[in-house]
């Protein structure tokens, strides 16, 4: 039976340290309430002009690549999560193609922010699995930094960010019991508007008593993008932090037993969980609730804060290559965030 193991893994981190002190300059904040309230000590910022969503993602793939012992053009297809591509469109899967100079293969774009790895490997594992395609690049990529508001309106969002890349090349293999045992996924669209950037899209259409018709051309323009919200700051992330702390500690361990069960193994089978860096509170209570020891759980959302997508290849990436993750070691990744959606994917390294 082919299935899909990881074949090479990278990562990238911008050089641009911001600690918990540097953003005090431009809200109100502290260094207390920050670690105490997330663990983050300190984030990366990209640089503004040089570095985009896809340039650190073409810096993490050229590492999993090389450690795949391949080359760009022996990639077959392209799996790229962002809540932060570098245009509305198209995204940026064709532009990593481009830059990175690979073959007129596939490249798609998954828009599952926090999620969007774990669904992106699901997707590339169920490609190799039906035998379509030998190397899939998958990556996560997240340039935060451009998009939040750094005024104390947005102190509870803009806190937790943070900029980075990783990326995995997953191989097909026929050796048994080496690579994703299972990958499971979830959504609940109840509460998609808990934790979302609303603008600029197309949602306005929706609320109107009126037909778009009675509108002219400037007010539809006006619903897409407005000085309004601009000043009311509605072009920046909203979270109710709170609610999706709540249903996070839920939904964590749920899908993580779930993938145990599915493999009929036990928590005391895990080598080495991978937890999305939403929170390290978050976290920290997912341990405690399976009864994990602490070398058993990985965390470095202290020293990069939340990378969305790019977090747990980041996260992955660091565990190996402190060697903390050991051939055919159980590693579980689980991941939770905005739509909601959650995910889990269950591995033998
Ligand atoms: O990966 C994406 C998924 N996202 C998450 O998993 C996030 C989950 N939620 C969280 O991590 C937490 O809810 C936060 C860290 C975002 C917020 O922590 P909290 O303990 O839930 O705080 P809160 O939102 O209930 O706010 C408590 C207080 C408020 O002040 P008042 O109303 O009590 O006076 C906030 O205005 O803390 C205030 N506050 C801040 N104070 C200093 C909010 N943000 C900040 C800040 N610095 N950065």
């Amino acid at each position: 039976m082919i299935h899909s193991y990881i074949k090479g893994i990278g990562k990238y981190l911008p050089d641009n340290v911001v600690t918990n002190q540097d953003l005090t300059k431009y809200m109100d904040t502290s260094d207390e309430w920050i670690q105490e309230r997330t663990g983050i000590k300190e984030r990366r910022y990209a640089h503004r002009t040089e570095e985009t969503t896809t340039t650190m993602a073409v810096e993490a793939s050229t590492i999993a690549i090389e450690r795949a012992g391949l080359t760009p053009q022996d990639i077959d297809f392209v799996v790229f999560a962002t809540l932060s591509p570098d245009y509305y469109f198209p995204g940026c899967g064709v532009l990593l193609q481009r830059a990175m100079k690979m073959k007129e293969i596939g490249a798609l774009d998954v828009r599952n922010q926090c999620s969007g790895f774990v669904y992106a490997l699901s997707v590339a594992d169920q490609f190799i699995k039906a035998g379509m395609y030998q190397n899939i690049l998958v990556v996560g990529s997240e340039k935060h930094s451009f998009g939040l508001d750094f005024s104390t309106r947005g102190r509870n969002v803009s806190v937790i960010f943070g900029d980075g890349a990783g990326a995995v090349v997953l191989g097909a293999t026929t050796e048994a019991n080496r690579g994703i045992l299972s990958t499971h996924l979830h959504s609940d669209g109840e509460m998609a508007e808990l934790l979302a950037m609303y603008n600029p899209g197309t949602h306005a259409n929706h609320w109107l008593e009126q037909p778009l018709a009675d509108f002219d051309q400037a007010e539809i323009g006006e619903m897409f993008m407005s000085q309004q919200m601009l000043t009311k700051g509605q072009l920046y992330p909203f979270m109710d932090g709170p609610s999706v702390f709540k249903k996070a500690v839920v939904k964590f361990p749920e899908v993580i037993q779930e993938a145990l069960d599915h493999n009929q193994l036990k928590v005391t089978d895990i080598d080495m969980l991978i937890p999305h860096q939403a929170n390290l509170r978050i976290a920290q209570f997912v341990q405690q609730k399976l009864g994990l020891p602490d070398e058993k759980v990985y965390n470095n959302i202290q020293r990069y804060g939340n990378t969305t997508a790019a977090s747990i290849p980041i996260a992955l990436c660091e565990a190996f290559e402190e060697g903390r993750i050991q051939e055919k070691d159980l590693v579980c990744l689980a991941a939770f965030g905005s739509g909601f959606t959650w995910g889990s994917v269950l591995l033998r390294w």
